[in-house]
């Protein structure tokens, strides 16, 4: 037998998308702590291709405002009439098969306990930007990479963005990670003064979950193994 309460296993478990924070401050040695051990994830050659730009207080606020600002500007308008396009696809182009019917479920289990209907286009959009506020999240975390760099970082990239979640939560926090900000990324920029070659990856909301918030009790579900595993023995 082995053993099935491990830290480790827990953790891993136990982690998953919190989109409701109390507004309790996290503490910056801990934040320090969380993203040195963070950073022991593997990378090919050691490449390291992380970079973090990590948001608290007022430099948090002012990314909130400017990417609010120009998500009401465009809200309720055709995507062809924004010019905030995301720089690389995060996800395919068109949803099929499997993953249309996965990505649905998760949208309205979430609008579900909400109790946001299928047609309730303003709540829903209302609910969309709370990511730019990092749903009230005290620490907002912005993840660039060197454009220059391969698929391969962009793999080693994902091992310390999971990192993060995990030691996070091992340490009472919770996070969410977030490709809305994906969109925003000219905007981002500017305002955080991104190097000519720096691309945004990705954001991420930490802090205290707010375990009375509705939001915060979505249980997402897994493929059984057999239905991810193809075995050759
Ligand atoms: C890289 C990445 C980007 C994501 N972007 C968002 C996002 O922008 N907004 C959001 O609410 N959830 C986002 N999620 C959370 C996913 O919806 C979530 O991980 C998935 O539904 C599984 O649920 P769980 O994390 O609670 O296990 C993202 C997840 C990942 C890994």
């Amino acid at each position: 037998m082995f053993e099935t309460s491990l830290a480790t296993d827990v953790a891993v478990s136990s982690r998953h998308s919190v989109r409701a924070f109390l507004p309790k401050p996290v503490e910056q040695a801990l934040l320090d702590h969380i993203l040195s051990v963070s950073a022991r994830a593997p990378s090919g050659t050691n490449l390291q291709p992380w970079r973090v730009h990590v948001l608290t207080g007022a430099g948090r606020q002012r990314l909130v405002d400017a990417v609010c600002a120009e998500f009401d500007r465009y809200v309720g308008r055709p995507p062809s009439e924004s010019p905030h396009v995301a720089e690389y696809d995060y996800y395919p182009r068109e949803f099929f098969g499997v993953y249309k019917d996965r990505r649905r479920k998760i949208g309205f289990d979430l609008y579900a306990l909400l109790g946001i209907g299928k047609e309730d286009k303003a709540r829903m959009a209302h609910q969309h930007r709370r990511n730019y506020a990092f749903f009230d999240a005290p620490v907002g975390l912005i993840f660039t990479i060197d454009r220059r760099m391969g698929k391969g970082s962009w793999l080693d990239y994902g091992m310390f963005l999971q990192n993060i979640m995990i030691v996070a939560k091992a340490h009472g926090l919770d996070t969410c990670p977030q490709a809305a900000w994906v969109e925003y990324h000219r905007v981002i920029g500017k305002q955080l003064g991104f190097g000519e070659q720096e691309q945004l990856v990705c954001g991420m909301a930490l802090g205290y979950a707010d375990s009375a918030a509705l939001e915060n009790t979505l249980v997402t579900e897994r493929v059984s193994l057999p239905e991810l595993v193809v075995r050759h023995d």
